[in-house]
């Protein structure tokens, strides 16, 4: 386990790492975050995390209060002291402390960041197995776009899913449309050999994983269609996976009680893990 985190200035023993009661993430979720995988001091897609970072910072009228190169060196500090090689970053911004009052209209606040870091194993890297997920109903807030730490309906969703013994929860808007997972970006590959996954239209995080698949796709003359698909589309797709940082390219082969493939991870899938994999090897 990481011994050393970030918080608010001060890099702190795991035990040490406390942030204030009043803290408004504590409170209200008022805080929002970034997870940023790295593999021997290679970051995976690091400007495009900070620069989601950015956004949903201005999304809810927080202002980061050091550069973004002071934020990189803390970043790069933390990983070091924990002498991790293969890891994710845990970033998180908070609008601050302040004694509890729903409005932060004439508060003075100074927002609290903190950085912790987890360790992996390089076999999370190399092996992986198709995974089964269930489909629940998408009863998250109006702004799924922004990153914010408020995470109830999923980790809510994750649970039920943990339960089935499921890797993933699916959800499903109200005209059974797939909007996403609960912590991933969902794809499709249907019968006619088109690959899926829903538009950006507020509805969905715009996955950062999911915008370096795509591109890697289009570099391999794989056309993308960014469409909202049915659940019945999702059903009986030909393959379906799922990305996300921490979890890259992980196909589905299960979902409810239909099998995807027969059970078995499919062509493109692969190679997309693949091919992500490899430009992660030269990101930034
Ligand atoms: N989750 N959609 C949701 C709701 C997510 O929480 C995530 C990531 C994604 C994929 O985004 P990205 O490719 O940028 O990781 C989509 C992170 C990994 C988490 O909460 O731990």
């Amino acid at each position: 386990m990481a011994k050393i985190s970030y918080v608010d200035g001060l890099y702190l023993h795991y035990k040490d790492s406390k942030i204030h009661i009043e803290d408004r993430g504590y409170h209200f979720g008022d805080a929002v975050y970034e997870v940023v995988m790295f593999n021997e001091g290679i970051f995976f897609d690091y400007n495009e995390h900070i620069k989601r970072l950015l956004r949903s910072l201005k999304s809810l009228d927080i202002e980061l209060p050091i550069s973004t190169n002071s934020l990189k060196i803390i970043i790069n500090n933390v990983i070091k002291k924990n002498r991790i090689v293969f890891g994710s970053v845990y970033i998180q911004v908070s609008r601050g402390v302040a004694q509890r009052n729903h409005s932060y209209k004439n508060l003075t606040l100074k927002p609290i960041i903190i950085i912790s870091t987890t360790e992996k194993n390089k076999d999370y890297l190399n092996n992986f197995v198709g995974v089964s997920a269930i489909t629940l109903n998408d009863n998250r807030w109006a702004r799924p776009d922004i990153k914010t730490t408020q995470l109830l309906p999923n980790i809510l969703a994750k649970t039920i899913a943990d339960k089935k013994s499921a890797y993933e929860a699916i959800f499903i808007d109200q005209y059974d449309y797939i909007t996403e997972g609960s912590s991933s970006n969902i794809w499709i590959v249907n019968y006619d050999n088109q690959l899926i996954t829903r538009n950006l239209d507020g509805q969905i995080l715009s996955g950062i994983t999911r915008n370096s698949v795509k591109k890697c796709a289009m570099k391999n003359n794989i056309k993308v269609l960014e469409r909202k698909f049915s659940k019945h589309e999702l059903l009986t797709a030909k393959e379906v996976f799922l990305t996300s940082a921490t979890s890259f390219v992980t196909p589905i082969v299960k979902i409810d009680n239909s099998s995807i493939n027969n059970g078995l991870i499919g062509e493109l899938s692969c190679s997309l893990r693949e091919l992500y994999l490899k430009a992660m090897k030269s990101s930034n």
